[in-house]
């Protein structure tokens, strides 16, 4: 994954974050996941009047991609309408899932990151560790 190839699954994160639903904190987000296949799977946070029921960009556009029988992925961009945002810990526990070496790109229309998965969440729990033997 180089710095173009980053810019453009940002700028697919970007365009999708029209669609976010967000009336309650007004922070549209937008994640864009590309598979190793090359295929990209996006999506928005979609919030709730029940807050607790709001889902972010980034796992919808995993839940979207697992539900279309895609599991590997190389990368994932976010970004929000208030520039760069950092994923929260409950979406790094489901990046993790699927794939220790994600790259996690951030940043907005003049900032660039790429990050790996194992960086922003080191020793995450994983299958391991409901496996008989531990
Ligand atoms: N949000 C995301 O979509 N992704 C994140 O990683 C952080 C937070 C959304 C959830 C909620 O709709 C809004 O941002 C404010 O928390």
């Amino acid at each position: 994954m180089n710095s173009e190839e980053a810019r453009k699954l940002l700028d697919i994160a970007k365009k999708a974050l029209k669609n976010a639903y967000a009336p309650y904190s007004n922070l549209r987000v937008g994640a864009a996941l590309l598979t190793k296949q090359g295929k990209i799977f996006t999506g928005v946070n979609i919030e709730n009047a029940s807050y607790g029921l709001t889902i972010c960009a980034e796992r919808v556009a995993i839940f979207k991609a697992v539900s279309e029988g895609y599991r590997d992925f190389l990368a994932i961009a976010i970004t929000s309408d208030h520039g760069k945002i950092v994923p929260c810990g409950a979406c790094r526990q489901v990046m993790a899932e699927f794939s220790k070496d994600l790259k996690v790109i951030l940043g907005d229309e003049n900032v660039l990151e790429i990050h790996t998965l194992s960086e922003l969440l080191p020793e995450s729990f994983n299958g391991s560790f409901l496996s008989s033997d531990n």
